[in-house]
């Protein structure tokens, strides 16, 4: 089967508990309400992805036990193609211990467990798979090396790449200039470029080599920014945010599927938006991700 889009995925089981504020340290509380849902920055971008109509294959690996085994059960549901996910056998799945507050924010901490032995080899036997798609995405929840060998073939078959960097963690020169679009959110941006504000922060990345800038700004929306053109401003959306959490997996993950379909910019950035917003609407982070009959829908009637 032909893909539109191939993510390098992380997969994590999210294990929630709700409690009321942030912890201090060395503070035990009983939690409110406990869910165990998908998660994994990679796989929830591409179940947004697919549930905006791409055809997405992942290249990811997982744990042999039964959170592996999850995965493998939810990209059938969702029609993702999962023929280039290994399994660990007898190693643990990646699994993110996550607190959510009362006012809808959250803390999280991964354990990548068998995902951290995701390598350029595995990578490069899913050439063919990457060769012939129309966008590449990675996030930073999966080895650097396997998303620098990833965005080389696809530089080398003319494949748009797209790397959310979240976690933000530093990143090496040569990543920058095989990087097409970055999604970084305000923070994230702040970091990467050690600088105090968005504009100069996204010119340091431009000048880097990166060929388009999106940050996410929650419900302020986003921004683009490419070189030779003006800043584009896209305003979010206002929400009674039940859980942000996969927000900006969805908005990464919507987008991918926006370019793959060679929609222009202004249309991507509203759909990415319109996406993302509606994803707050459930717990769990792809439990509210809209189809793209509801991402229509809502923006026609708003
Ligand atoms: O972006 C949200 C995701 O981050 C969660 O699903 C969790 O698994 C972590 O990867």
């Amino acid at each position: 089967m032909a893909v539109d889009v191939v993510c390098v995925a992380s997969w994590n089981v999210d294990l929630i508990a709700h409690i009321p504020q942030p912890l201090e340290r060395g503070q035990t509380r009983m939690a409110q309400a406990f869910d165990r849902l998908p998660g994994g920055k990679g796989s929830n971008a591409a179940i947004a992805a697919a549930r905006q109509g791409a055809q997405v294959g992942l290249i990811a690996r997982i744990g042999g036990d039964d959170f592996g085994q999850m995965g493998l059960d939810l990209w059938a549901r969702e029609s993702i193609d999962s023929q280039h996910v290994l399994r660990g056998a007898g190693e643990t799945n990646g699994t993110a211990l996550i607190l959510v507050y009362e006012d809808g924010d959250n803390s999280i901490a991964v354990y990548p467990g068998a995902g951290a032995g995701l390598t350029a080899a595995h990578v490069q036997a899913a050439t063919g798979m990457l060769a012939q798609a129309r966008v590449v995405m990675a996030s930073c929840e999966v080895p650097l090396a396997a998303t620098l060998a990833a965005f080389e073939i696809a530089r080398a078959h003319g494949v748009l790449t797209l790397l959310n960097p979240a976690p933000a963690t530093p990143l090496p020169d040569a990543l920058w200039p095989l990087v097409d679009v970055l999604t970084p959110n305000e923070g994230e941006l702040l970091m990467l470029a050690d600088a105090p504000d968005i504009e100069t922060a996204a010119l340091c990345l431009l000048q880097r080599g990166v060929g388009a800038l999106v940050v996410t700004l929650g419900e302020r929306g986003c921004a683009l920014f490419r070189p030779d053109a003006a800043p584009l401003w896209v305003p979010g959306h206002a929400m009674q945010v039940v859980d942000t959490i996969g927000a900006g997996d969805t908005f990464t993950g919507t987008l991918a599927a926006q370019l793959a379909q060679q929609s222009p910019w202004p249309q991507a950035l509203r759909w990415a938006n319109a996406a993302a917003a509606l994803s707050t609407q459930a717990q769990g982070a792809v439990t509210a991700m809209p189809a793209r009959s509801q991402v229509q829908a809502w923006l026609h009637s708003g």
